[in-house]
């Protein structure tokens, strides 16, 4: 459905999970793909599934400016400017508040805000250096809208992704540059950086309308598309993958006895 040859791509957090999903299915379009993550044995995994003529791996920690800095460089040494950057790099963390350490703050916040602001920042520099019209996607999650317990860094850090991102839109409109959020609800994945218990996974699971946890190939598509010149006219805009979860309640039983 969508050809990305000769499009050079460049995502974060893509060694496993939703980020390996995203580069996956832009692989698959016949893109070229730049993967960014912190673990280097699991981006060499990664890396094994690619054809090695179109992907490109870096260990880098998209906290560290420097080194989002050098990835950006690298990566476009090998296959000239980014036209498509996917800031999606997040860790999923679980503390009630009055237990949470200022680290662990600052962890969440680090990761999922700045390092979402260091890995734009360095897209729209390179597009507006080398007057790409270029697409921006960042990946938010339904919990910038819908707080949860135990989660309150983790909610916070995705809204602030979300205005983020809209600010840096309205930026970037005037150069043909579009930029918009995916908003994932619960995908499943076998993270080892950011594990859930099979109970949070079981009540989850029971709040999709559609009936099934996203894939990440769900957010793939997405990206896909947003990518594309079909959403040449949406920016600033957020989009939600969830199978229904933001919309409200379905399976209730009958509200009369
Ligand atoms: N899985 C879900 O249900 C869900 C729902 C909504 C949003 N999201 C978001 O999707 C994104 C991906 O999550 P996932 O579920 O695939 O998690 P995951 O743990 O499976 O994958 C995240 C990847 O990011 C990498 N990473 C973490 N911190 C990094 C850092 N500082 N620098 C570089 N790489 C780093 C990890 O090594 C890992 O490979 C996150 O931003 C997450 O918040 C996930």
């Amino acid at each position: 459905m969508f050809d990305y040859s000769g499009k050079h791509v460049i995502i974060t957090g893509a060694a496993a999970g939703i980020g390996f999903g995203i580069a996956k299915c832009f692989h698959d379009a016949g893109a070229n793909v730049s993967i960014g993550d912190f673990r280097p044995d699991a981006l060499d995994n990664a890396l094994a599934t690619f054809d090695p003529e179109r992907s490109f791996g870096y260990t880098v920690d998209v906290r560290d400016e420097e080194m989002v800095g050098t990835f950006f460089y690298d990566a476009e040494q090998g296959f000239g400017p980014v036209d498509i950057v996917v800031a999606n790099a997040g860790v999923i963390p679980s503390a009630p508040v009055v237990d949470m350490t200022v680290d662990e703050w600052d962890r969440v916040l680090d990761t999922n805000a700045k390092g979402t602001f260091l890995t734009c920042r360095a897209g729209a520099r390179s597009m507006l250096a080398n007057n790409t019209s270029g697409k921006i996607i960042t990946v938010s999650s339904i919990a910038a809208d819908a707080a949860r317990t135990d989660a309150s860094h983790y909610c916070a850090s995705k809204a602030a992704i979300v205005q983020f991102t809209k600010s840096l839109a309205l930026e970037m409109s005037k150069h043909g540059i579009n930029v918009n959020i995916i908003k994932p609800g619960y995908v499943e994945v076998e993270s080892e950086v950011s594990p859930l218990s099979e109970e949070y996974k079981e009540v989850t699971r029971q709040g999709i309308p559609l009936g099934r946890p996203g894939r990440p190939e769900d957010i793939g598509n997405m990206a896909l598309f947003l990518a594309s010149d079909y959403a040449d006219h949406i920016t600033g805009e957020s989009f939600v993958v969830a199978g229904g979860a933001s919309a409200g309640r379905a399976n209730l039983p009958p509200a009369q006895p």
